[in-house]
């Protein structure tokens, strides 16, 4: 459709998913995840650091049937803590999977290319990632982790994995917005054929305040946020607001509703000036 990517395993993904990061305690994820079916998501982006796998796990359980949806109607993504990066990785995924509580989860990341207790430049982490993802690669075998990718890799990291892996990466998932277009890195994705995938569209709240933004908002008489939402899936870049807030859950779901015109997407693009509100994965050996 045209809501969604293809990724190179076949599966569909969502082009719009909800955030789940700081959504913690079963009564706001419930909340939160009722109010997204309601307004048309079928994608929810979860983390074992976010430490709500169980409650989004039965959230869905409880809400699926009350929207007329199955299992198979929704995309779950979860990641892999850096603590469990390298030796612990396949008792890792197997504990998100058992708090989720399924029998499949669609996209399974590395949430992060360093390991948990090591210096960033220790010359341990290359080796923890590759045992990690072999651990991936294993359990998709299996059939338990649809698909399997990677998160805040760099340019480097993701070179390396590229030529080591015996299945690709079907998803890169890092920070991204209008003051970090990340060109080396989507061109990257595009040469591998992995889906290059947002986070932090809104700058974590930050840019819905920029001059620019509010202007082509306001010409478009459209909200901030979703045209920092538009202005990603337009160029076909999935994402992931996070919102606690039914209203806004809802809001952010209308970025299907409009088109930004090529010298609003251009005058965003031009604010790209690498600026992160989010950990810089760079120094991580
Ligand atoms: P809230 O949960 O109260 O809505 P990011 O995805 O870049 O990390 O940004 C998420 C932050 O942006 C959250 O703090 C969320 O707060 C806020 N947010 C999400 N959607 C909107 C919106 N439409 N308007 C204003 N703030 C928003």
């Amino acid at each position: 459709s045209s809501h969604s990517v293809a990724l190179n395993t076949g599966l569909q993904m969502p082009l719009l998913g909800l955030g789940t990061y700081k959504l913690c305690g079963p009564a706001d994820v419930y909340q939160a995840v009722d109010a997204a079916l309601a307004a048309g998501y079928r994608s929810f982006d979860s983390a074992a650091v976010y430490r709500n796998e169980a409650d989004l796990g039965k959230a869905l359980r409880e809400l699926l049937p009350k929207h007329g949806l199955t299992r198979e109607d929704v995309f779950i993504t979860s990641k892999l803590g850096p603590k469990d990066q390298g030796v612990r990785a396949m008792d890792g995924a197997l504990h998100s999977l058992s708090q989720l509580d399924l029998e499949y989860i669609d996209l399974y990341l590395v949430h992060w290319p360093g390991t948990q207790g090591l210096q960033v430049a220790d010359d341990r982490n290359p080796g923890n990632r590759a045992q990690s993802w072999a651990s991936l690669e294993e359990l998709h075998g299996q059939g338990k982790l649809r698909a399997i990718g990677v998160s805040n890799y760099t340019p480097a990291h993701l070179r390396a994995l590229m030529q080591s892996c015996k299945v690709p990466p079907a998803v890169l998932q890092v920070e991204f917005h209008p003051r970090l277009c990340q060109p080396e890195l989507r061109s990257l994705c595009k040469e591998f054929g992995v889906c290059f995938q947002a986070y932090s569209s809104l700058g974590k709240g930050e840019l819905l305040t920029d001059p620019v933004i509010l202007e082509v908002a306001k010409n478009c008489k459209r909200t901030p946020a979703q045209i920092l939402l538009r202005w990603a899936v337009q160029q076909g870049v999935p994402v992931l607001p996070k919102s606690s807030n039914p209203e806004r859950i809802l809001r952010n779901a209308e970025v299907f509703h409009f088109a930004l015109s090529d010298p609003d997407m251009d005058r965003l693009s031009a604010l790209d000036c690498g600026q992160r509100f989010c950990w810089d994965p760079s120094e991580v050996a």
